[in-house]
């Protein structure tokens, strides 16, 4: 029976979360957190999922569908990408997914981006379905857009299937959505990340909170997300140029117009002063808000320095890098 491992990382918005689910650009990075799928056949047409976090679910695949599931509810919109998977690729043979993950669940770094991109790598390679990078975007859309609570702009599937910083964008073309992106290069940036502890699901900022903002505030969050299209148009040419002061000041600036949105955290608010007081470039929420992470951007050498300020707070740091590889096999 073949057996394959995939996996594929989290990431980090430098600019434009929330922004980007209604049409405006965002900044985004891969990072060194990933999330690992071993799926190996059967010689049935059974859907076995196991993962480390939320435990179990199964299914039978009958003509492209999966019927009689059952098991843990997160693990349904996993069961989602086998059928849209199995039905565009006509797949008949039943399987097993082993889940493994180094990024903590509803904290901002996109776990469930990266283990639907990690499930589709590790199909791709187990039936030979010839799945470019550049189409993970139409095949885990309609299911980041279920986790999400019905909106997302889909920019965690660039970086977690093709790594590296990119310039997003999402458009509507025929009333379908499409994510354009570019690519921002290599760097070595530091950042060290804060993770608050506090769980946060996307969906109460996403599905909640910034609708019923735009409604009882009509121009308010439109007005916050264009100032932060300018912050992206300007965090560009500081990536490409490494310009790494202005970067910091401009993930400030960011971070300054979450807060008047209300997206911030007072835990968030701590991990981010204290980061600064200790000498970061930078630092903002990544992700939803409301909990979950923040990270700083920070000079080499500052990295335990700012991860001790971090701590201080009571949140947890973690060093890693940023800007890496996308999906892979091992
Ligand atoms: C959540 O990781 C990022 C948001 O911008 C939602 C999205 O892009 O779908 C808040």
């Amino acid at each position: 029976m073949k057996v394959v491992k995939a996996s594929a990382p989290g990431n980090l918005f430098f600019a434009g979360e929330h922004a980007v689910v209604y049409g405006h650009p965002g900044i985004i990075a891969a990072i060194g957190k990933r999330t690992y799928c071993t799926a190996s056949e059967r010689n049935d047409n059974k859907i076995l999922i196991e993962s480390k976090e939320y435990g179990k679910a199964s299914g039978v695949l009958e003509k492209g569908k999966v019927i009689s599931r059952e098991g843990e509810k997160p693990l349904m919109p996993l069961m989602n990408l086998v059928e849209i998977v199995a039905s565009k690729k006509e797949i008949s043979n039943g399987f097993e997914l082993k889940i493994s993950s180094e990024i903590p669940v509803e904290s901002g770094m996109s776990s469930s981006t990266a283990v639907l991109s990690a499930i589709l790598t590790a199909l791709n390679e187990l039936f030979g379905l010839g799945i470019k990078l550049s189409e993970y975007f139409d095949y885990l859309y309609p299911v980041q857009v279920e986790i999400h609570g019905g909106k997302a702009s889909g920019s965690e599937i660039i970086s977690s299937s093709i790594g590296g910083y990119h310039r997003i964008q999402k458009i509507e073309k025929e009333g379908k959505a499409k994510l354009t992106w570019k690519s921002l290069g290599e760097h070595e940036f530091s950042v060290v990340i804060g993770n608050t502890l506090v769980r946060a699901p996307t969906m109460l900022t996403v599905k909640h909170h910034v609708p019923s903002l735009m409604k009882r505030f009509p121009g308010m969050a439109e007005q916050a997300f264009e100032r932060i299209a300018v912050i992206c148009d300007k965090m560009e040419k500081a990536l490409q140029s490494e310009d790494i002061e202005l970067l910091g000041i401009l993930m400030n600036e960011n971070q300054r117009l979450l807060a008047e949105l209300g997206i911030s955290h007072p835990k968030l608010d701590d991990c981010i002063k204290e980061a600064l007081k200790a000498g970061a470039l930078g630092a903002k929420l990544s992700g939803a808000g409301w909990g979950g992470v923040m990270f700083a951007l920070v000079k080499k050498g500052d990295e335990q320095k700012v991860a001790k300020a971090i701590e201080s707070t009571g949140a947890e740091a973690i060093v890693t890098t940023i800007g890496g590889d996308g999906a892979k096999l091992h």
